[in-house]
């Protein structure tokens, strides 16, 4: 089952390996709320934010480098994201304000939410579109791809899943985005972000260590995508005892670190030779291999120059970040399982796009 959460940590800090790629169009119209735009869209590929547009700002703004790049090359992918945004703002704004209508909700806050887009593993080369919509929290249609029909997830959604299903032209034209448009996006999206990825001027590894028995911290810090692999080897063997992986956190440069420790009280001096630590950016062959050794850790006692308060800092301003993203009331719903909701290779979809939107054509009707 789908629910809706606040997006917290998970948005940026879950570590995945590569296989599996994902589009994500996620819109939020609210109502009576105050302080935060009517209207917000979010893009995100592989679960980092890429794009977004509020009612406010009435443009879509690349979020990462990789894209700002891409929408510089082909200025008419921007203006897609611009055109597609508007619509399907009045689109959301239509639907909410007749829901209230007809739900009698002359007040209060309420939020109509869509998430849509497409999933493609790279292996095996599927994809698969998804696209459903939730009311103040809780799952209110949700689109079956075989039959194009929506699901109402409660009685209340039944007038809305009618309405909706006899609008068929913005079903086929949503199956024809999640089906032949969405695919080609991620991949193309997934390629750009990857000659940013393989990108290493900013990244460095460094051993740290807070007191003489205090855990030895291998931090990794400056790479550009949330996947990537830190871990001790004993001998050459990933070592799963006595160490403590951390999260994949971001920093404030679109750049991503990590950090292991290994407890060392139980490694005897001659045998610190035999440790080393590991990095490894997912899909990259290149390895960081950084060894064991009291010369190269940098200290807080003895050395001046200290833990290195850039890795706080980055603490600190991704922690901000998230909070930031709490308090704008950025949501997003996920299911319990990993993934998204399979709408089958195929299948409509929308977002920031179309149709779902549609829009304009006098046909305000919303819902
Ligand atoms: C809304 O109010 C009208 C009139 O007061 C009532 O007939 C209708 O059943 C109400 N609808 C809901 C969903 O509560
Ligand atoms: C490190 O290992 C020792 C012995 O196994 C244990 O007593 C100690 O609590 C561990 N330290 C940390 C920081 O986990």
């Amino acid at each position: 089952m789908i629910k809706f959460v606040i997006v917290v940590f998970t948005l940026f800090c879950r570590v995945a390996f590569p296989v599996k790629h994902s589009l994500v169009f996620s819109l939020t119209a609210s109502s009576g709320v105050p302080d935060i735009p009517e209207y917000l869209g979010s893009a995100l590929v592989d679960e980092v934010q890429v794009g977004y547009f509020d009612s406010n700002i009435k443009t879509a703004e690349p979020k990462v480098d990789w894209m700002r790049k891409l929408m510089k090359d082909d200025p008419q992918h921007l203006e897609f994201y611009v055109n597609k945004c508007i619509e399907s703002q009045h689109f959301l704004k239509a639907t909410i304000d007749s829901l209230m209508k007809r739900l009698n909700q002359t007040e209060g806050v309420h939020i109509l939410q869509q998430m849509s887009g497409c999933e493609w593993d790279d292996e095996t080369g599927e994809s698969r579109g998804f696209h459903q919509c939730g009311y103040d929290g809780e799952d209110f249609l949700v689109l079956d791809p075989q039959t194009l029909t929506w699901i109402a997830s409660k009685p209340e959604a039944l007038i809305t899943k009618l309405r909706w299903d006899a609008d068929k032209a913005r079903l086929h034209r949503d199956k024809y985005y999640y089906m032949h448009v969405y695919p080609v996006w991620l991949k193309k999206y997934v390629h750009y972000a990857r000659s940013f990825v393989e990108r290493t001027d900013l990244l460095s590894v460094s051993l740290l260590q807070k007191t003489p028995s205090s855990p030895v911290t291998c931090h990794a810090t400056g790479f550009y995508l949330n996947r990537a692999d830190l871990f001790w080897r004993k001998d050459g063997e990933e070592l799963h005892e006595d160490v403590d992986k951390g999260e994949i956190l971001p920093n404030h440069d679109e750049t991503f670190q990590m950090s292991v420790d290994l407890n060392i009280s139980s490694i005897t001096p001659e045998d610190w030779k035999k440790y080393d630590c590991v990095f490894q950016l997912s899909g990259v062959k290149d390895v960081i291999i950084t060894k064991l050794d009291k010369s190269v850790i940098r200290t807080n006692w003895g050395s001046p120059s200290g833990f290195p308060a850039g890795a706080v800092i980055g603490v600190v301003v991704g922690l901000l970040l998230l909070l930031w993203l709490c308090i704008t009331g950025l949501f997003i719903w996920r299911k319990k399982t990993n993934g998204f909701k399979p709408a089958n290779t195929s299948d409509s979809a929308d977002s920031n796009s179309d149709s779902s939107q549609l829009p304009l054509s006098g046909k305000t009707g919303g819902e």
